[in-house]
């Protein structure tokens, strides 16, 4: 090669090096200031200094952080000094739980933060600044030179709840894709994974004491759910987690400072229940009972006047709390026909003893015996409960202020209801926070909700807070995105409905309204087509073509 192209290829490979160095994070942090020009370059072997703290230690921390980037990089790291570190991780107690300090300089990188979070998500942060090949699971020969540029940044989440929900009641994924769907969350670090694990159509979670749940439940005769005129297909259909497979997602989620929130829907969307225990669940027994093949709100419900019923959901309740050591449990509450209980004397009977009228309050009674239940636990096991709003529609007042809300259908209004009742509430929107509605009108949409105008654009669109008033907002806990399944029978549309819109509600979750800004988000998600390639997730392809 001539003298004059090497230096054209040199210039190249240098202008190659600024594009990959381009800073594109997501969410985008508080704050941030960039040196310009210059980087801090790894070496193969990292020296490394963390403070001390009990528990899920900082080092802890950094070893899960060594665990990702080193099949891709080769980077090593050992124990130093703090004067003699490259990297040092610095308690500093003034800073809030999740937030950190991030101060990269062409010698050492110095993060600060107060608890181990802190530290993670500032560990996050320097990931997704280093070259997008970092994200490969296997060594990345193309690089020679692992650097980033020189920032300074300090972020702390607009939101202590950034969650994503799946339904698996529907339609049964498996443990990889659950562990893939929480990869996706701590890319943009969402803390809750809501997970959706009984419905009319199954029951997907593993109860010793009623194992007809999983032995019947968790199974059906359709894999399509019927609708209309699309008649249930007749497959053999279904699946659920033992206890050893949740107790390996909890671990795998708390690596990622995500925590489970187990949602068993009750006393609606419970047909699978009731099919496996229609003695002590149904309120007509006498009747069949089948794992239901059809979407839509079912109206075979729990019987909510029988004791036996009341004590399944307290035994239920009891294993689901020694399986998730975090600390919420969903019951949900939505949808929950009361057709049944009209015609049922013991639910009329039960009514008139609780001095209502109001059949939604047989509801909320059974609500309150739960909530009795565990309250009178240890204190290690207490948990505290989230609804869907429906239950807005019953006198709540049984069931106190220590209860969340969480808003999907006429999401702004149900959250104001909450919050002025005295409520903590959380916004999941249904439009456009159902991501697993259509996100686009092109040809090659999967079958799902929605005419497509949930776009990425229309999801970063919603501002959480807006018109929100002052004297209610510390009761607005977060964001959510919910996915629902009834359409959705496969891993792969779940990945392509979740991506990259998933990226636009935790940016929402993260970053204080000021800073969000459509057109500089829509710049930044470039840099993620790398990441889902790398990953092999599907994703939405058309939000990355050139306009
Ligand atoms: C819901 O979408 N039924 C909560």
């Amino acid at each position: 090669m001539k003298l004059k192209s090497l230096i054209f290829a040199a210039l190249l490979a240098g202008s190659y090096q600024a594009m990959a160095q381009e800073i594109s994070l997501i969410p985008q942090p508080e704050e941030m200031k960039e040196t310009t020009g210059k980087k801090f370059v790894f070496k193969s072997k990292m020296k490394v200094a963390a403070d001390t703290y009990p528990g899920d230690s900082i080092e802890w921390v950094f070893e899960n952080f060594e665990k990702e980037i080193t099949p891709a990089t080769g980077i090593r790291f050992k124990n130093s000094s703090p004067k003699k570190a490259d990297i040092c991780l610095v308690l500093n107690k003034k800073l809030g739980n999740e937030a950190y300090t991030l101060n990269i300089t062409d010698r050492n990188i110095t993060i600060e933060a107060a608890r181990p979070a802190g530290f993670h998500y500032a560990l996050t942060t320097l990931k997704q600044l280093m070259p997008a090949e970092v994200f490969s699971a296997t060594a990345v020969k193309s690089i020679t030179e692992w650097s980033v540029p020189l920032v300074s940044i300090t972020d702390e989440p607009e939101f202590g709840w950034r969650g994503f929900m799946l339904d698996e009641g529907r339609h049964f994924f498996g443990k990889e894709v659950v562990k893939q769907v929480i990869d996706m969350m701590a890319l943009y670090k969402m803390n809750r994974f809501h997970w959706h694990l009984t419905e009319d159509q199954g029951w997907r979670i593993e109860i010793k004491k009623y194992p007809k749940l999983t032995e019947t439940g968790a199974w059906r005769n359709s894999k399509g759910l019927g609708w209309g005129d699309h008649k249930p297909d007749g497959q053999h259909y279904g699946g659920f987690y033992s206890q050893d497979d949740i107790r390996e997602i909890v671990k795998y989620a708390q690596e990622r400072f995500i925590e489970i929130v187990p949602e068993i829907d009750i006393p609606g969307h419970s047909q699978a229940a009731v099919a496996s225990y229609p003695e002590l669940l149904a309120c007509d027994p006498e009747n069949k009972h089948e794992v239901w093949l059809w979407q839509g709100v079912s109206t075979d419900v729990i019987n909510v006047a029988k004791p036996e019923a009341v004590q399944f959901a307290k035994d239920v309740i009891d294993e689901i709390s020694d399986l998730f050591p975090f600390g919420y449990i969903h019951l949900g509450g939505d949808e929950c026909p009361t057709t049944k209980w009209e015609q049922n004397d013991a639910c009329k009977k039960l009514l008139s003893e609780i001095g209502s009228e109001n059949f939604r309050d047989l509801q909320i009674h059974f609500y309150k015996q739960l909530q009795d239940h565990i309250a009178g636990k240890e204190s290690s096991k207490q948990k505290r409960l989230i609804f869907w709003n429906e239950v807005l529609h019953g006198n709540t007042a049984p069931l106190g202020t220590d209860i969340t809300i969480m808003a999907w259908v006429g999401a702004n209004a149900a959250a104001k209801d909450a919050a002025q009742r005295g409520m903590e509430t959380i916004l999941s929107p249904q439009i456009p926070y159902y991501i697993n509605r259509k996100q686009s009108n092109l040809p090659t949409e999967p079958m799902s909700q929605g005419n497509g105008s949930e776009t990425v654009e229309a999801v970063y669109a919603y501002q959480p807070m807006n018109g929100v008033p002052e004297n209610l907002q510390s009761k607005y806990k977060g964001v959510q995105a919910n996915f629902w399944t009834e359409w959705v029978c496969e891993a792969d549309t779940v990945e392509y409905l979740m991506l990259p819109r998933l990226a636009a509600v935790a940016e929402a979750g993260w970053t204080p309204q000021a800073k969000r800004n459509y057109t500089d988000f829509e710049n930044r998600l470039q840099s993620q087509q790398k990441i889902y390639e790398l990953k092999d997730w599907c994703y939405g392809k058309h939000v990355f073509q050139k306009k």
